[in-house]
């Protein structure tokens, strides 16, 4: 095993070239020894280790205090690696998204070739797998040449980190190795669609949608939009779709649009308002956060939880995204979070 030191090491990729390359090297010889290194991509951090290495995926599960019931992405370079990963002939279907949308945060759910050691899908005969759309994260995979398995870098249950700063807070002391290139840019996890079955359903919404994916498909994909109360086991989630999942310590209240002005109680109070700019809260907040457009607050929505989460509040309310279809994955993380 890799020498686990008691900090985590941080090599901050500054836009140079020369350092970039170096660091590269370093975390991709830590992946190819079996090590953790946690890595940016467009949507969250991940916490990466070989996929071809079953001791080094265990590593992750322990690290992320993942049951190990919930299956790992795998990220791949380019197609031709995507190809190794997967059992028999890459579908039609594959091609098609493939080619529109890596590389991006669409996650495929294949058939698994023998590459791919059985612990990374927690046993399952599929396997996730994903080009990812960042400089960095495709250099270590290239640099590696490995598909490298890497679920988000928090630890089990807690909110997905957008940040480097997020992945210390959570994994520092139990990682190798983190790569700093700043925030990500998609800020929630990419969309994961199985097409392992006979219709290709959606196992976790995400920033690409079903009307953008069955325009590809020139299909229908089926999506349960679990909504409120969705409880573990139910629907067709990923095995990894906790009812309580990315959630932060302190209490948080997802809450209709409707009941935005009953008093909240317990103070002080965070406030997250998710697609109502101008909205007029009655009750005072010691913090309020505004995230307009699905795509801000994709992109600052864990950040703001992080933070509030850091403050010490008794509570964080979430004011509801409207109901219309680009805001389904948002909805979906926001009701995770809250309890
Ligand atoms: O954007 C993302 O997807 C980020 C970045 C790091 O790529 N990764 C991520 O990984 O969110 P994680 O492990 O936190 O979530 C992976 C999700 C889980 O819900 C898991 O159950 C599902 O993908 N998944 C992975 N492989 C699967 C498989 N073979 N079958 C069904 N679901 C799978
Ligand atoms: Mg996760």
């Amino acid at each position: 095993m890799w020498n686990m030191t008691k900090r985590t090491r941080v090599i901050w990729l500054a836009r140079e070239a020369d350092v970039g390359i170096f660091a590269i090297r370093e975390a991709a010889e830590i992946i190819n020894h079996g090590g953790l290194v946690a890595f940016p991509t467009e949507t969250v951090y991940g916490l990466g280790a070989d996929a071809t290495n079953s001791d080094a995926v265990r590593r992750i599960f322990e690290a992320k205090g993942r049951p190990a019931t919930n299956p790992v992405i795998v990220h791949v370079a380019d197609l031709a690696m995507a190809r190794s990963c997967i059992e028999g002939e890459w579908p039609k279907n594959a091609e098609r998204l493939a080619s529109r949308f890596w590389p991006g945060p669409l996650t495929l759910v294949l058939p698994r070739s023998k590459r791919v050691p059985g612990i990374v899908s927690a046993g399952r005969e599929t396997v996730g797998i994903r080009v990812p759309d960042h400089r960095v994260a495709r250099a270590l995979i290239a640099a590696a040449g490995v598909p490298i398995a890497a679920p988000s870098a928090n630890r089990s249950t807690g909110i997905s980190p957008t940040k480097a700063e997020h992945v210390l807070k959570d994994l520092d002391g139990r990682i190798d190795l983190l790569l700093d290139a700043g925030p990500t840019m998609v800020g929630i996890e990419s969309t994961v669609l199985d097409l392992s079955g006979e219709h290709p359903r959606i196992l976790r919404p995400g920033m690409i949608g079903v009307d953008e994916l069955e325009a590809v498909l020139n299909a229908p994909v089926a999506f349960k939009d679990v909504g409120k109360g969705h409880a573990e086991g139910e629907g067709f989630g990923s095995p990894g779709q906790m009812a309580l999942h990315y959630a932060p310590r302190t209490a948080t209240e997802c809450r209709a649009i409707e009941r935005v002005s009953e008093e909240p109680g317990e103070e002080p109070v965070g406030l997250v308002v998710l697609g109502h700019p101008g909205l007029i809260v009655t009750w005072s907040a010691a913090e309020k956060v505004d995230l307009t457009s699905p795509e801000e607050a994709a992109e600052g929505l864990y950040a703001a939880l992080h933070r509030l989460d850091e403050m010490g509040l008794r509570r964080i309310i979430v004011i509801e995204p409207p109901g219309s279809p680009e805001w389904t994955a948002i909805a979906d993380r926001v009701r995770r979070a809250s309890r």
